[in-house]
């Protein structure tokens, strides 16, 4: 009898997914381990998806993505961050952010490679490296000052003649982090000086909570010129609460953007001709939803700081960006146990820290992108638990 192949049983489950699959069947629950916000597509992109089938978005496109999407990203990133990009050689649309991030990677690696992920982090950067037959290399953020940092001395030690790939989430999940000018040319150079493919995502772009609430924050396309070797990947499942649709892209130097579309043609072929065309508006039209949005996640980010604040043993910077806290917990040592007495006990579903990779046990992820009347049990909840010393 064959067996699965080795390499494919190496790759590691996602313990969120492993925490949602007890939390699923159960009723109640408040909901709030998953990474995306409760609200609906707006009404606008459903209508323009429907308008799209009625007008013969059913066939297949390029592999790369229709044409008139990828001139409508070059548009918006010349506007949000002026930056020119070739729609036609430089964006290659995926069906996700997952899927871009998929094809960037196999694109890096070859089997037996190394890449270095900045954790703690969403896990499907790591599995997608092991899924390449790579190795992945996790370089823990430190938290000091109030502050998570990037620990430049440790991706130093963890260079070998086989490392390839460096790759970090900024706007982070699950830290809300936000690389600073200074982290964002430190690690463009760390990549230019040892010959590193740089992978930023961010897809949480928009969800920033800077001096402006609607600026994004400042692309790492900014300072790299379009022959460095550096990938983006996006995705319009956070801006525009379009996470069922999937519908992503990569940006990419343009020999890896070629072979990427290249390869789209043996994973997906393309993302859905009028999932595609919906995107089209939700770049045109998404403006002012955006803000209303933004406006209730700074509101309900704040809510939550408040309400941490007052649990004893907890630790939690400010995030700057995304929609996620990651409060540390004096003393935790199972973060998946105490996430799973905390649903059955309280019926609160967050997501435990050990998924998250190096440096992340011993802390918990709260989704913040949920309406006030599922938050505020929540944290009463988990202050009523931790005060238990269950
Ligand atoms: C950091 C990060 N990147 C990429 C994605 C992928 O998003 P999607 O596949 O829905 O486009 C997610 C989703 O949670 C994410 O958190």
């Amino acid at each position: 009898m064959p067996s699965v192949a080795s390499s494919v049983e190496n790759v590691p489950y996602s313990r969120i997914r492993e925490l949602a699959e007890i939390a699923m069947p159960m009723e109640g629950v408040l909901r709030l381990y998953f990474g995306e916000s409760n609200l609906p597509t707006p009404d606008y992109i459903k209508r323009a998806a429907l308008a799209a089938l009625g007008a013969g978005y059913t066939f297949y496109t390029e592999n790369a993505g229709l044409p008139s999407l990828r001139r409508a990203l070059a548009e918006k990133y010349r506007e949000l961050h002026g930056v020119d990009l070739d729609p036609a050689g430089e964006i290659v649309i995926t069906a996700s952010g997952v899927q871009a991030l998929n094809v960037g990677i196999r694109c890096a690696l070859d089997p037996g490679d190394e890449a270095l992920l900045l954790t703690p982090a969403w896990p499907n950067g790591s599995s997608i490296v092991a899924m390449a037959n790579a190795v992945a290399r996790q370089i823990p953020q430190p938290l000091c000052d109030g502050r998570y940092h990037v620990d430049f001395d440790a991706l130093e030690a963890a260079v070998t003649p086989r490392t390839r790939l460096l790759v970090y989430i900024s706007p982070s999940n699950p830290l809300g982090w936000v690389a600073t000018e200074q982290e964002q040319d430190g690690l463009l150079e760390f990549a230019r000086r040892h010959g590193l493919w740089l992978l930023a995502d961010e897809v949480y772009d928009r969800l920033y909570y800077g001096p402006r609430l609607g600026e994004p924050v400042p692309s790492i396309l900014r300072k790299a010129t379009r022959h460095d070797a550096v990938m983006v990947v996006q995705s319009f499942s956070k801006s525009y609460c379009m996470t069922g649709w999937r519908l992503g892209y990569l940006i990419a130097r343009r020999d890896l953007a070629a072979k990427a579309a290249q390869l789209n043609e043996f994973i997906v072929s393309h993302a859905p001709s009028f999932t595609q065309k919906a995107g089209e508006t939700a770049l045109a039209d998404g403006e002012p939803e955006l803000r209303r949005m933004l406006e209730r996640l700074n509101e309900n980010r704040d809510f939550c700081l408040d309400a941490l604040a007052g649990m004893r043993g907890i630790t939690v910077p400010k995030p700057d960006g995304a929609f996620y806290l990651f409060p540390r917990i004096d003393g935790l040592r199972d973060s998946f146990d105490f996430c799973k007495r905390l649903l059955s006990e309280t019926r609160v579903g967050l997501a435990p820290g050990v998924a998250f990779g190096a440096g992340g046990e011993g802390s918990l992820r709260i989704c913040y992108a949920a309406e006030r009347s599922i938050l505020e049990p929540a944290m009463e909840r988990l202050a009523g638990f931790l005060k238990s010393g269950r």
